[in-house]
């Protein structure tokens, strides 16, 4: 077994998911008008120091996406951010890409920046404690996109960003996000993702990546958020399935998915029911953003000091999530 994949093995088994946190200072600050906090260096970082702190970081969570911001934060009581996440078991991870820019000669849609100087910044990240990375590519699903271009350009980019985090002794999360936003049918949704994370592997391929280990962050396959035809939760589980059976390498260990503007019950029921149906050999568990973090800001938003109530919201959603990634959530499970 290689150190890569003991690591990601670590941030990912028995159940255990990844907390994105990564938001950046601009998304974050959204994230804290909606629910009219102020969005200060102080209050970014007792929110995150509250959830790092929960109860549920020892059981449920292998390992926590970070922002640059808040890996190079100290908390109340002096210990660094990592050492915080470190204590309770899980890995500290880090995004390391500078965003998604428009990509020229193709203004609609994205490429993902941050290769330039990537190899120095790894090196100060590992230093600062960082054992795993993210970089997000993003797609538009219409008739037209995601283009050649699109799907080529982040491929190449993540594989070369793959290659660098490698290198530096951490294990990329690779994240191709094929958006919810439209009114596409799941099917769309199923063939573009499928088209996506073939191109990365044959890019990561190309780019002699250990794909024993990376972990794949990957949407479900579900609907556009605007199309009249919802499938149920068992097809989205279905297709979700089918298509990372042909897409990925077996070697991968496994599969983190995003939750992407899912409600917390919609993230977690289908988590559940990919794992009770799940007939491939890859570990399938959350990197959920929203879909850990909802009710709790929601929860610290009402009294930033109340440090309890927050973290007793959150140990219930990170529970339920990683029931989800054993297929033993139930929804009577929720009111407990
Ligand atoms: P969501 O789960 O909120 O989609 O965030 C996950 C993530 O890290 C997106 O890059």
């Amino acid at each position: 077994m290689s150190e890569l994949n003991k690591i990601a093995l670590k941030i990912i088994s028995n159940g255990k998911g990844i907390l994105a946190a990564d938001e950046s200072n601009g998304t974050m600050s959204k994230r804290l008008e909606a629910v009219n906090v102020t969005s200060t260096p102080e209050n970014r970082l007792l929110f995150r120091e509250t959830l790092f702190s929960s109860e549920s970081m020892k059981e449920c969570i292998g390992g926590v996406i970070l922002y640059d911001e808040t890996i190079n934060q100290m908390t109340s009581s002096g210990k660094s951010i990592p050492d915080l996440i470190s204590i309770s078991g899980a890995l500290p991870g880090i995004k390391v890409d500078t965003g998604a820019k428009e990509l020229a000669n193709s203004s609609e849609e994205k490429i993902t920046e941050g290769l330039d100087g990537l190899r120095d910044r790894l090196k100060k990240y590992y230093e600062l404690g960082a054992r795993f990375t993210k970089w997000r590519g993003v797609y538009l699903i219409s008739e037209k996109y995601p283009s050649k271009l699109a799907i080529s350009s982040n491929a190449h980019a993540l594989a070369r960003y793959s290659a660098l985090v490698q290198e530096s002794g951490m294990v990329p999360i690779v994240e191709p996000e094929v958006l919810m936003d439209g009114d596409h049918s799941a099917d769309a949704c199923f063939s573009k993702t499928s088209e996506v994370i073939k191109k990365c592997f044959e890019e990561l391929t190309l780019h002699k990546i250990d794909l024993s280990g990376i972990i794949l962050k990957p949407n479900m396959i579900i609907n556009g958020k605007n199309s009249k035809n919802k499938i149920s939760n068992e097809e989205i589980s279905q297709k979700t399935i089918e298509c990372l059976k042909n897409s990925v390498p077996t070697e991968v260990p496994g599969v983190a998915f995003l939750s992407g503007g899912q409600s917390e019950l919609e993230a977690t029921e289908n988590l559940n029911l990919i794992n009770k149906n799940n007939n491939t050999n890859f570990i399938m568990t959350y990197s959920y953003g929203r879909a850990l973090q909802q009710s709790a800001l929601k929860m610290w938003s009402k009294n930033i000091k109340d440090i309890e109530a927050t973290q007793k919201t959150f140990n219930h959603r990170a529970k339920m999530c990683t029931l989800a990634a054993q297929g033993k959530w139930a929804s009577e499970l929720e009111n407990e």
